[in-house]
């Protein structure tokens, strides 16, 4: 089917929820997808920072296909295979928690629904454990989904207010202002169940959290009987060159949210917790009927395969380093933010992001602008310095 008569029947039958780009994708490999047309493109996107192990992967595909072939799904009613190495794996890979006990995991589909179970857990805990609190803090800019309790979390206004009202229980502090957080623990004593942050915030533009802050939000939320929430769905899974962002620092998280990355593309959401907190849920208190089916384990396992046995995690903090010093160079940017392969760069006065956007596509390049002026890459973690070499030579002759 031609892009044309595929955009006149999604514009007919499709929610009007995206400004899709002028473009249907059809095949992928690697770093690389061709369009309904023919026309091939770089891809610095990477399905919204979700196909980490390059498109179509050929360990993705044949854990897919032959998972797909013996049993796609039963529910959570049942034991099914590798669920629990799955979640063993991901405990080691978040590391040692403060009583030496494991990590715990509760699969689901989405990054959404990874944050839900996360603030549903914290305040679980703080009834059972603490003081009862059930106040969140989160970020000013922060992105943690489109459902309406994670649209609470979102402390976003624009995003908000079509919907009204908001779940209550939230309050916002802007990212990296020490004074407002300790303001905002001071106006609500023994309210605080969590603090839930990005490390670095994407959907924003790509605005990292300074040591400084992360280590007093840590402080300050275990000092007041509450918890640390990661959101790591967009950092998480190696995306920032280590297993998640927050082990960049010194702080102890004690819920993480994951997604995007963890599948290769396939749908899959986690949210992990040390087993002490995890422990509040018992059999009734949360649920899914897709979360963790037999598909989305087998996708997780090979994506986790992949990255340990291509050496990935060394890549994307070498490449991404490449990749922001020779963003750098670009005479149209200003900044360059970001860790590993997640890197947002602001552009000079007078260029606009969604313009140089459309101008990359017709190049061959996919990117995206998060704003007015800001461009984010969040390629597959395969990328290599020649990917980076074509992507920036192009946007080179943007002027
Ligand atoms: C940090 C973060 N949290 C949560 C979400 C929501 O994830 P999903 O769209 O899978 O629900 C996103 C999506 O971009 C995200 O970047």
């Amino acid at each position: 089917m031609s892009y044309q008569q595929q955009f006149d029947l999604e514009n007919e039958y499709l929610m009007p929820t995206f400004a899709r780009k002028s473009v249907c994708l059809v095949e992928g490999r690697g770093m690389r997808l061709r369009d309904s047309e023919g026309a091939e493109y770089l891809d610095f996107l990477a399905g919204i920072g979700c196909v980490s192990i390059g498109h179509c992967h050929p360990a993705l595909v044949s854990a897919i296909q032959d998972q797909a072939a013996r049993l796609v799904h039963v529910g959570n009613y049942y034991y099914i295979e590798q669920r629990g190495q799955l979640a063993k794996r991901l405990s080691g890979l978040l590391g040692q928690t403060p009583d030496g006990q494991s990590w715990k995991t509760f699969f689901m589909n989405s990054g959404a629904e990874a944050n839900e179970c996360a603030m549903k857990l914290a305040r679980l805990w703080s009834k059972k454990h603490s003081h009862g609190g059930n106040v969140i803090i989160t970020l000013n800019g922060s992105f943690h989904g489109r459902t309406m309790e994670t649209l609470a979390a979102t402390a976003q206004p624009v995003k908000q207010e079509l919907f009204a009202p908001m779940p209550e229980g939230f309050v916002h502090v802007p990212i990296n202002d020490t004074d407002a957080l300790r303001a905002a623990f001071d106006a609500h004593p023994n309210q605080v169940c969590a603090v839930m942050v990005e490390v670095i915030q994407g959907e924003s533009g790509v605005h990292p959290c300074t040591a400084e802050f992360l280590e007093l939000a840590d402080e300050l939320v275990h000092a007041n009987g509450g918890l640390l929430i990661c959101d790591e769905v967009q950092t998480g899974v190696f995306r920032t060159g280590k297993p998640f962002a927050f082990q960049h620092f010194s702080v102890q998280v004690d819920i993480a949210a994951i997604a995007k990355g963890i599948g290769g593309g396939f749908p899959m959401g986690a949210c992990t917790a040390h087993a002490s907190v995890a422990d509040s849920f018992e059999p009734g208190t949360h649920g899914t009927t897709f979360g963790g089916s037999n598909l989305a384990i087998a996708a997780a396992g090979a994506v986790l395969d992949t990255i340990e046995s291509e050496g990935i995690a060394q890549n994307v903090q070498e490449v991404g380093a490449y990749l922001q010093q020779e963003l750098s160079k670009l005479p149209y940017v200003t900044e360059v933010r970001g860790r590993g392969l997640m890197v947002g760069a602001e552009l000079a006065e007078g260029m606009s992001a969604p313009d140089v956007v459309a101008a990359a596509q017709d190049l061959g390049l996919l990117i995206n602008a998060t704003g007015p002026t800001t461009l984010r890459f969040l390629p597959p973690l395969v990328c290599a310095k020649a990917d980076v070499d074509e992507l920036v030579n192009k946007l080179g002759t943007i002027q």
